[in-house]
């Protein structure tokens, strides 16, 4: 039972819960009872549902303390043992960065796997790119480097800083989560690691994220890293741009973002990338380097894309002579192969839409039937 559980350097308070270090310190984290977290989202009631991803379904809530939190509860398949749910929970808590959203608390027991996180009033970059505020407006060039930076610089801690490094695998504009001054925080890092093996969300009717996956983990299961660059990529040309990942065009046809962009880039006509809902406000400079770091983050060849180190600093300005004139997006070729995945996948009839399917289709793709031509042990995501 979650209950018979400690954290780190936990104690018992007077309502038999367990408290996170420090129980008044800035960002304490705890175990959560069912019962509260039923009380808080109201029965997990629908009304409060915010959506609905890979991992399960997520709930706005009001702990009795008066906290606004979010509370996605796991798909009960996906259930990890609870000691092992646990410690890999707990192993996540530790991870403070200003750019990650970290774990509130969590509630393991029986069959429920909750984890529980800060509200972020903002809601998601999907929300305001392509979701219920992207009539507003709300994201002008200046908030959009904030969020690209930000972003980076959480990645950047996953990647190089904590121990041991995470690698994300699910970047994506709905994992970017915004509080009230539209700082960026990246959420679900790790989460991979809460799915029993052999259980991929991948293979769920979730839709949402194939235009973002690197061509080699797309195709062959691959991962490291450069996965995530590429992803972030993908995310930078679309907070400029405001286009989809993947958008599809009349008569069924679709397109990645890549294809749409690379004749604007290599003809240098970077301000025809602009999000028009900008209104040429924008800075010029800073529109150059967003996407020439874009481009050098989606090359097909992953050891040719920077490390998120060196995406920091470009973002920050910084000059790192990145490797001359070879800023050139060179994914068109996936995009053909992508497709043909893309394809599959609708073939199995996924009707799912809503806004995490906005990106085109997910659903039936399954990166271990593939074959890697020059490794072995495809199909493995770790
Ligand atoms: N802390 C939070 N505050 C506000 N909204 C949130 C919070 N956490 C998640 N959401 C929103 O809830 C919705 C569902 O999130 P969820 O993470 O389950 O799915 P997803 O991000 O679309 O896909 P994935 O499962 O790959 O992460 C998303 O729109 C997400 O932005
Ligand atoms: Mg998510």
């Amino acid at each position: 039972m979650g209950s018979s559980l400690s954290c780190c350097n936990s104690e018992k308070d007077d309502e038999g819960l367990y408290v996170g270090e420090g129980k008044n310190s800035s960002s304490p984290w705890r175990i959560f009872t069912y019962k509260e977290l039923h009380v808080a989202t109201n029965g997990f009631s629908e009304d409060y549902k915010l959506g609905e991803g890979g991992f399960g379904s997520v709930y706005w809530g009001k702990t009795s303390d008066g906290l606004q939190i979010a509370v996605k509860k796991l798909k009960s398949m996906n259930s990890k043992a609870e000691m092992e749910f646990a410690v890999e929970v707990e192993v996540l808590g530790r991870v403070r960065h200003k750019n990650l959203l970290g774990l509130r608390g969590y509630c393991a027991g029986n069959d429920q796997r909750l984890i529980v996180y800060d509200y972020m009033p903002n809601l998601s970059l999907l929300s305001h790119l392509h979701g219920q505020f992207a009539g507003e407006v709300q994201l002008d060039w200046k908030k959009r480097m904030k969020i690209a930076l930000g972003s980076a610089e959480g990645l950047l801690y996953l990647h190089h800083e904590v121990t041991p490094h995470i690698i994300h695998r699910d970047i994506k504009a709905s994992n970017v989560l915004l509080d009230s001054n539209f700082n960026p925080l990246v959420a679900d890092f790790g989460f991979a690691k809460l799915i029993p093996e052999g259980v991929s969300h991948m293979t769920t009717r979730v839709k949402g994220t194939l235009g973002y996956l690197a061509p080699e983990y797309a195709m062959w299961g691959k991962v490291s890293e450069s996965c995530d660059v590429y992803s972030f990529g993908i995310l930078l040309l679309e907070i400029v741009t405001a286009r989809k990942p993947i958008e599809k065009l009349p008569g069924g046809i679709k397109r990645t973002i890549t294809e749409w962009a690379e004749p604007y880039i290599t003809r240098g006509r970077f301000k025809d990338l602009v999000d028009p809902k900008l209104c040429g406000n924008f800075d010029e400079n800073e529109l150059v380097q967003t996407v020439n770091v874009a481009a050098l983050c989606v090359q097909s060849e992953a050891d040719k894309r920077p490390k998120m180190r060196e995406v920091v600093a470009l973002l920050k300005g910084e000059d790192l002579n990145p490797k001359g004139g070879s800023m050139r997006i060179k994914s068109v070729k996936y995009g053909e192969d992508l497709m043909a995945l893309d394809q599959e996948s609708d073939d199995e009839g996924n009707g799912y839409e809503d806004e995490s399917s906005v990106y085109g289709v997910f659903g039936a793709l399954d990166t271990q039937k593939m074959k890697d031509p020059y490794y072995k042990g495809y199909g493995d995501r770790r």
